[in-house]
Parts: C-alpha cells; sequence; structure tokens
C-alpha cells in the first residue's frame, strides 16, 4: 500500500488497529483463566466483550468508507501478547500472577490509547466527523479500562506476596 496521503496512512492505521484487536479477543480468554482474582478475571471477560463492540464500531468505519474490513498484521501487538503469555508460563504466585496480568494488559491499553488517538485525530483533520465520534467512543473505553486496571492493582495485588515465595523485602 502506498501512503500518498493523510487518507492512505489513516487507513493503514485502521487496519493495523483491526489486526490488534482481532489478537486481543483471542489473548482475553487466556488471560483470564491465568488470573486468581474474580475480580480480575471478571474484568478481562468485560474487556473481552468491549473489543467485539470496538471492533464492530471499526467494521461501521471501513464499511463507510467502502472499504473490506481487512487487517495487516500488528507486530506491535504480536509483540506485546507475545511477552505477556511467556509471563504466564513463569510459576509465580497468585498475586504476583495477578500484578504481571495487569503488567500486560496495561501495555495494551496503552498502545490501543496511542493508536486510537492517533486515529481520532486524522479523522477530525480529515473532516470525518462520524469516524471521530466512533473512535472517541473507543478511546474513552480504553482509557477507562486502563484506569481500572490500576484500581485493581492497588487493591488486590499483595504486596507481601513476594516476601513469602522469595523471603526478602
Ligand atoms: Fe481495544
Amino acid at each position: 500500500m502506498k501512503l500518498e496521503s493523510l487518507k492512505d496512512l489513516y487507513v493503514a492505521e485502521l487496519q493495523d488497529v483491526y489486526d490488534a484487536e482481532t489478537q486481543i479477543t483471542k489473548a482475553l480468554p487466556k488471560m483470564a483463566k491465568a488470573a486468581s482474582t474474580p475480580e480480575l478475571q471478571a474484568a478481562f471477560h468485560e474487556h473481552l466483550r468491549q473489543t467485539e463492540q470496538q471492533i464492530s464500531r471499526l467494521e461501521q468505519i471501513f464499511s463507510g468508507h467502502g472499504l473490506p474490513a481487512r487487517g495487516k498484521t500488528c507486530k506491535g501487538m504480536q509483540g506485546l501478547i507475545e511477552e505477556g503469555q511467556e509471563m504466564m508460563k513463569e510459576k509465580a504466585d497468585p498475586s504476583v500472577m495477578d500484578a504481571a496480568l495487569i503488567s500486560a494488559a496495561q501495555k495494551v491499553e496503552h498502545y490501543e490509547i496511542a493508536s486510537y488517538g492517533t486515529l481520532r485525530t486524522f479523522a477530525n483533520l480529515l473532516g470525518l466527523q462520524q469516524d471521530v465520534q466512533l473512535l472517541q467512543t473507543t478511546l474513552d473505553e480504553e482509557g477507562n479500562t486502563d484506569k481500572k486496571l490500576t484500581m485493581l492493582a492497588e487493591r488486590l495485588v499483595n504486596p507481601d506476596a513476594a516476601n513469602e515465595v522469595g523471603g526478602r523485602r
């Protein structure tokens, strides 16, 4: 694909985030399984449902431009998910594992926040007001998810867990 205009870049970025979201829908059930607290499991399940809606918003945008909803492998998200999966293979205290899962999930959220923030700005510059609204809705959801994860880390993660396993402070 040639990037001759901002519109071309906009479409390329849409394809990137479309693929990223698809990857996330596959990773979230595994993360929910690896989480030990019901609250964190529920948060991952809720975000999966949200992600499915975010995917349909992207499909709405593609179809508004008469384009097929198509992803282009998002290597950034592949890397983030791979790192998360490596972490899930480690033996860890359940509370430390929850902390690790939250950390992986927040990295994913921040990547998405960057993507949707940029897309929203591009849509604005291109005068695509309908797209702006759809992208802003998703951007707000991602921001809220990020805040919720911070809250869960503060509430659920037991700072003494590491001491019980490693015996150091
Ligand atoms: Fe998302």
